[in-house]
């Protein structure tokens, strides 16, 4: 039996719940914040360590400005109103990506949720926030270069923001991609896609999701 420490998300499906129901994206996005309550207390209770969930990526400030102010409202809400949650819960609350393009009011928000909750020692709950793995590698690299360190593998990983493994990586909304998601770190992961959108998606999938993994056969390269 596989014991379930990291857990990553990519939460896709957003718009397209929203317009399957004649509304506009944004609703999509905030029925979706509410999942990431569920689905992050869901997962402390079940004894995951790790939550790491896809946010924002560096490729979504494409998006319409509209919805990218949108996303960063959303952001700045979500980071207030969950604060109590995440302190019933013991979360302790962590970023990863590149902090610089956000405004000083979100990096400020952001702060304060991670001080906030800096003593809890259940699960920690990790936002990807302008995060792309192509930029935390490169990132990674850039810093060792800097101090004049050799390039290993183990040293690069001890570079990336985050270089916890990912022991399951779910995907919704039904696409079968990674999209630049944890490329270093779920070199490993066990992958499983479901077509169900974000908004959509409950806790008695996830646990499904969850025991599929448990009794997954994983060899990690051995036999
Ligand atoms: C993908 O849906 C989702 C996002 C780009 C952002 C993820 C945001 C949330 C789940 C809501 C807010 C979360 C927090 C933590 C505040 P999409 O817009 O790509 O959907 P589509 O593929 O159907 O268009």
């Amino acid at each position: 039996m596989n014991t379930l420490s990291h857990l990553a998300i990519i939460m896709d499906g957003n718009g397209r719940w929203a317009n399957a129901q004649d509304l506009p994206r944004a609703k999509g996005h905030e029925k979706g914040a509410l999942v990431v309550r569920e689905v992050t207390t869901y997962a402390a209770k079940a004894g995951v360590r790790m939550l790491t969930l896809y946010a924002f990526s560096t490729e979504n400030w494409k998006r319409p400005s509209t919805e990218v102010d949108f996303l960063m409202k959303l952001l700045a809400k979500f980071l207030k109103q969950e604060l109590p949650t995440l302190l019933e819960h013991n979360i302790r609350f962590d970023v990863m990506g590149d902090m610089h393009p956000f405004s000083p009011s979100l990096k400020k928000a952001i702060a304060h949720t991670k001080e906030a909750t800096a003593h809890n020692t259940g699960l920690t709950q990790v936002l990807a926030l302008n995060y792309g793995g192509w930029d935390e590698i490169a990132r990674a690299a850039q810093r060792l270069a800097s101090a004049h360190t050799p390039i290993t593998p183990d040293a690069l990983e001890g570079a990336l923001d985050n270089p916890i493994p990912v022991d399951l990586l779910i995907r919704t909304g039904g696409e079968m991609r990674l999209s630049n998601f944890l490329l270093w770190q779920a070199a490993y992961a066990e992958l499983r896609f479901t077509p169900t959108l974000w908004p959509a998606f409950t806790c008695k999938e996830l646990e499904e999701l969850m025991d599929s993994f448990t009794q997954a056969n994983r060899r990690f390269g051995g036999l």
